[in-house]
């Protein structure tokens, strides 16, 4: 468990990613944009996950990229058209930041495609700290840290339960650890990234801990100090001495 600002060990990582990575395979949700790895498809997929329910975004995702199979098709479309296929998902900025990235990638200045690496991902418009690492694991399998809120509530659960992930310094804190638990390769890091967005999803949630389905209840900071709470709890009782007879 992180202490101050030290990280978790090299052991505890590898436990962490392996356990997570091998629940991954068995218990993770067939979704759209984990079966294919182009860049834009992805890019539109995270875009539509942040602040949108998974089941919402299922109908919209399909829809927007049968409209808009490519960056370039997005880049032609009048932007009124792209504004009314995320009617309906509200924070329209996404989708007014994703019409310029288009028309800025496939421009004459651009490369035509999305870069691979997240620093050059985040120069772009609408490209936060999160979506540069989910864009660079996701679609490129590249070894990138990713924290959204799920993740940052994993994490913090897991190793560091003192932090608070709606602190700015601990929430650096918590990229901080975010990266020193990726696996080794980017392959694994693409299903270490999945894995841990499933488990703040389905098991590890913001309203409940089902923590006797967790793989990774074992290593887990808050599950330790809830076990030995509930232990307290029912110790018991000390018993009162008999009085004495005369
Ligand atoms: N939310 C954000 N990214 C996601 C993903 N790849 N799968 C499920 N939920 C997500």
């Amino acid at each position: 468990m992180v202490k101050g600002k030290a990280n978790p060990s090299a052991a505890a990582a590898r436990d962490f990613s392996a356990r997570l990575r091998r629940w991954f395979k068995r218990n993770s949700r067939d979704l759209p944009w984990r079966r294919t790895r182009d860049p834009y498809h992805v890019l539109v997929s995270e875009l539509m996950l942040q602040q949108t329910q998974v089941a919402r975004v299922l109908d919209y995702y399909a829809r927007f990229l049968e409209r808009f199979p490519t960056l370039e098709v997005l880049a032609d479309a009048p932007p009124g058209r792209v504004m009314e296929s995320w009617e309906g998902l509200g924070y329209y900025a996404r989708a007014r930041n994703l019409h310029a990235l288009s028309k800025q990638v496939t421009g004459p200045e651009g490369t035509g495609t999305l870069p691979a690496h997240h620093e050059e991902l985040r120069k772009l418009p609408g490209i936060g700290a999160y979506t540069a690492g989910a864009v660079s694991s996701f679609a490129f399998e590249r070894r990138a840290a990713l924290v959204d809120t799920n993740v940052a509530r994993v994490l913090a659960r897991v190793f560091a339960p003192t932090l608070n992930p709606k602190r700015p310094r601990d929430l650096t804190q918590l990229w901080v650890i975010a990266e020193s638990v990726l696996p080794r390769t980017g392959a694994a890091t693409w299903v270490h990234n999945q894995a841990v967005m499933e488990l703040g999803a389905l098991v590890c949630t913001a309203r409940v801990k089902r923590c006797e389905v967790c793989p990774v209840r074992t290593i887990c900071g808050t599950y330790a100090a809830d076990q030995k709470r509930s232990k307290q709890l029912v110790k018991k009782p000390v018993r009162k001495r008999k009085a004495p007879t005369r």
